[in-house]
């Protein structure tokens, strides 16, 4: 793809390896919005403003100069290995190969890892206990009495009868009603939702019925399968939200709505839903039940994510005085959402508090039983934006903290979000530094908790100062030091390295969470010592060691014991 020419309408055929897609790919275009504009998920939590590194493409042959963005991130290696950041470079044409009409050129790019394609390392166990569920679905078998000459009622008088005179009915479940009878003895399974039937089945099928719960959150997807009858969890699926493409935050996704308006909002919402659907899929595969038998899916997400989840207008969240277009929970259908379930199923999403509190802390709060406890708790939500919730026996007080994208990898500068390859633990024993990584393989950066745990033994065994700062001592890891100042890093892992400027990075962030804990702290006056348990959720908050978070001073100091994930 070496520069010959450009021009409008001139385009460049691209081969995409591994897969050998084909693709045409018009000159002059910035490479990492033309590829997603392709429905290619690059990672690039920075949205294309070139500091965070990990839009990474390797280029066959005739790669482009390197930038100093490019030789910034990547090492020399990788530069003569073809390797550049995609938001860093332009689609540019000639280079050999044949013109076939305004196609000018050819070249292969080797896509490193597409957001939405790997397993993350979300913990997304359930903790639901079974019992009595009320999930406002129930499936109803039937054996009606056939009409006759004495008994002419109509098809639907005989059904409604039977359940309820007042039962609503979409006309194509109607139009099926009669061969449903007819052909099966006049037995049937009635799905009903409060006073409307979703569906119509012939003979017995009332045990087969099932739910799907999903939180769509900013960086990871997390679904659960459920029977709706007795409410026994059947399997669990997760996966990078897809629109981490278009920026790591909700601020730039809003941005991305904002510039490119109902064209890019429709985008957003068309990955966030095709995700969500293979989660669907997946699950339903792995149980072997079919996907239209899921009749009711409840969602959850903080408020950016609810409204790109549902194609709803976004501009007004990012600037005073935040106003949301929904803020109460609402209640649709899967077809108008385009969820890969029942048609007919309902969907309901749950309240959010403000703007920037949403139905995720708030299925927290219900799930932690938060209102009815005379006790004094605090619920965190740790993520790019950090919600927290303090309820001091019935008085509740919550708030959000811009705790910024460094949790999530983004602004670290070798950070990634909790995919194959990325440290999430970092220990020592015996002044032996040890690194796990996701997926056992080489490591390739390092996500938030093992960012938040190699500062928190670099400080525990005095190579970070109080003030945040590297610095060498006796201790024989001094070693893995290297350069001074803010220029000094020190090496976790091959190639992997902590920066200080990383270390000021996650003083921000966890200043912004430990703030907010602070001003509600103060708000309710209540000493941090009175707290009786600490819940930190969300897929990410899950796999926080409470140890680091006390190490580091991101939560106040209370017994380990009192920290719940
Ligand atoms: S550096 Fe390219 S998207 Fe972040």
């Amino acid at each position: 793809m070496s520069m010959v020419s450009k021009g409008k309408g001139i385009k460049v055929k691209v081969t995409i390896l591994p897969e050998k897609r084909e693709i045409l790919l018009p000159v002059g275009e910035n490479l990492l919005i033309t590829l997603r504009k392709k429905g290619l998920n690059i990672l690039s939590p920075c949205n294309g403003a070139g500091t965070c590194g990990q839009c990474k493409v390797r280029f066959e042959q005739d790669a482009p100069t390197p930038t100093e963005g490019d030789r910034r991130f990547l090492n020399s290696q990788e530069i003569e290995d073809g390797w550049r950041l995609s938001c860093l470079h332009e689609v540019e044409g000639g280079g050999g190969g044949s013109l076939v009409g305004q196609v000018e050129g050819e070249a292969a790019i080797y896509l490193v890892a597409q957001a939405g394609e790997l397993e993350t390392k979300a913990q997304v166990d359930s903790f639901l206990e079974e019992g009595d569920v009320d999930p406002g679905v129930s499936a109803h078998f039937l054996e009606l009495s056939p009409p006759g000459r004495d008994d002419q009622r109509a098809d639907l008088l005989r059904l409604r009868e039977r359940l309820e005179q007042e039962l609503m009915v979409p006309l194509p479940v109607l139009k099926r009603l009669p061969s449903i009878l007819r052909n099966n003895e006049f037995s049937l399974t009635v799905i009903k939702a409060e006073k409307e039937i979703l569906n119509l089945l012939p003979n017995d099928h009332s045990d087969e019925i099932y739910g799907v719960a999903i939180d769509i959150g900013t960086t990871t997807l997390a679904c659960y399968l459920f029977e709706l009858v007795g409410g026994r969890q059947l399997a669990v699926a997760a996966g990078s939200n897809p629109q981490s493409a278009f920026g790591a935050d909700v601020i730039s996704r809003i941005g991305h709505v904002r510039e490119q308006g109902e064209e890019g909002s429709e985008e957003l919402r068309r990955l966030v839903v095709d995700a969500l659907n293979e989660l669907i899929t997946r699950m339903a595969r792995e149980v072997g039940i079919k996907r239209d038998a899921v009749y009711k899916v409840t969602v959850v997400g903080n408020p950016t994510m609810l409204h790109l989840f549902l194609g709803i207008d976004t501009s007004a969240i990012d600037h005073s005085p935040y106003v949301p277009v929904i803020q109460n929970g609402l209640t649709l259908r899967a077809e108008e959402v385009g969820l890969a379930v029942s048609p007919f199923a309902r969907v309901e999403t749950l309240p959010a508090i403000s703007a920037y509190v949403g139905s995720d802390i708030v299925a927290g709060m219900l799930y932690a039983d938060m209102r009815t406890k005379d006790t004094i708790e605090l619920l965190l939500d740790i993520g790019t934006n950090g919600e927290v919730v303090l309820t001091v026996g019935s008085r509740m007080f919550s708030c959000s903290t811009a705790a910024g994208p460094a949790f999530e990898g983004a602004s670290i500068s070798q950070g990634m979000s909790a995919l194959n390859g990325a440290i999430h633990r970092v220990t020592v024993e015996d002044g032996e530094l040890s690194c796990s990584v996701i997926g056992g393989k080489e490591a390739r950066g390092s996500c938030g908790s093992g960012l938040l745990d190699a500062v928190a033994v670099l400080r525990e065994i005095g190579l970070i100062d109080n003030s945040g700062r590297l610095c060498r001592t006796e201790y024989p890891l001094s070693s893995q030091i290297e350069g001074e100042g803010t220029k000094a890093r020190f090496l976790l892992s091959d190639g992997v390295y902590l920066n200080q400027k990383d270390i000021r990075e996650f003083q921000l962030a966890k200043g912004a969470i430990r703030a907010g804990i602070e001003v509600m702290l103060e708000h309710a006056s209540i000493d941090s010592a009175d707290i009786d348990r600490i819940l930190v959720g969300g897929a990410f908050g899950s796999s926080l060691s409470s140890l680091s978070l006390l190490r580091t001073g991101l939560l106040p100091s209370i017994d380990a014991e009192r920290i719940i994930s």
